[in-house]
């Protein structure tokens, strides 16, 4: 039997987002807002909220499943299985909760934190796993619930955020579909965006000291995170693109995180790629964090917008703060 070769195919997406939501005028009702300053600074009309009950692992099961069976594999198949989220159901982890959840039970599992970035930087660990031969059949979620840790008195930020997940198989192929990649990582600047342990000393014996508490809801200066954004992004496709050989006029989408349709608009209009060829979905679902990239991937694939062989630039950027661009072709 021929082996399959070092690259990389992306072979099925799918995507979950929980049934309850909330629309911009609800939200009004809990923080003194309106639908007109959100869709208009931000794009976001509505986003889906996970009730008391919904677990992380089950939400990013559902889209998984549904990667899964779109890719043809059985969760048997499945060799390596990557959790993208900043909200796990346990700090130890959430993949193995997700890789019993799918019966994928020769698959080794384990989460991977970056924030928005977390698909892209989770694409790009998969990957170097597939490239170096030891696994063939990759399952990498991107999932969060933020709605779980957003201040839901602080209109500057609760307006932003929605609940989902979604997901990709990758799979060792002849022909790699993985055509660049640019990852960074700026620590200096990690106080923009927070969802940080705020330790209150707790005293032990004699002089030993430790530190226990909560987690603080989600802090933001969105003015710096938007010009972040803005300036950084922009540099990395290129980047991206220059290590492809492609200009943007090669391009047929681009697939950024859904943080902002300003944000989209203005990478779009730096790279000149018109917006006929960007991905938008977040005026139904808002930021969802590592998800919103594959969430809207699969609702185009299912669509039929984005068909095998297009080729499509995606980057995802946010706390870290995190930022990253990749380049593939979709399909086989
Ligand atoms: N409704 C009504 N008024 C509001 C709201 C709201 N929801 N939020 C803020 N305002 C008010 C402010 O109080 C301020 O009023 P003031 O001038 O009287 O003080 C005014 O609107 C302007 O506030 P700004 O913060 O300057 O608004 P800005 O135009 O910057 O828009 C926004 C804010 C939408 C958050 C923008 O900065 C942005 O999108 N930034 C990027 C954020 C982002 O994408 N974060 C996610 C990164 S991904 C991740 O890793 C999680």
């Amino acid at each position: 039997m021929k082996q399959p070769g070092s690259g990389i195919a992306i072979i099925g997406s799918g995507s979950a987002v929980p049934a309850t939501s909330l629309d911009n005028v609800g939200l009004s009702r809990i923080v003194d807002t309106s639908d007109e300053w959100i869709a208009s600074r931000t794009g976001i009309r509505q986003r889906r909220l996970a009730n008391p009950t919904l677990s992380l692992a089950k939400l990013a099961a559902e889209a998984a499943q549904a990667a899964i069976d779109q890719a043809n594999l059985a969760p048997t198949e499945i060799d390596l299985i990557l959790l993208a989220t900043s909200t796990p159901d346990d700090l130890f982890g959430t993949a193995c909760l997700v890789q019993a959840e799918l019966g994928a039970n020769r698959a080794v599992a384990f989460d991977l934190t970056a924030a928005c970035s977390g698909f892209v930087f989770g694409l790009v660990t998969a990957a170097q796993f597939i490239r170096t031969g030891v696994y063939q059949n990759v399952l990498l979620i991107g999932a969060d619930i933020l709605s779980r840790w957003v201040d839901w008195s602080d209109r500057r930020t609760c307006v932003l955020f929605g609940d989902g997940a979604g997901a990709v198989v990758l799979q060792a192929s002849d022909r790699d579909r993985l055509l660049s990649f640019e990852l960074r990582s700026d620590g200096t600047q990690n106080h923009y965006l927070n969802l940080a342990f705020q330790p209150q000393p707790k005293e032990m014996v004699d002089d030993i000291a430790i530190g226990q508490g909560n987690f603080h809801p989600i802090t933001m200066n969105g003015q710096e995170v938007y010009r972040f954004a803005v300036r950084r992004v922009p540099e990395v496709i290129e980047k991206a693109l220059f290590r492809a050989n492609l200009s943007t006029a090669e391009i047929d989408w681009l697939l950024l995180h859904q943080a902002n349709q300003r944000i989209l608009d203005a990478v779009g209009d730096r790279l000149k790629i018109p917006h006929e060829k960007i991905i938008s979905n977040l005026a139904k679902y808002g930021n969802t964090s590592a998800a919103s990239i594959p969430l809207a991937l699969d609702e185009e694939v299912r669509q039929g917008k984005i068909k095998p062989d297009d080729t499509i630039v995606t980057a995802g950027f946010g706390a870290g703060l995190t930022w990253g661009a990749a380049i593939f072709q979709w399909g086989r």
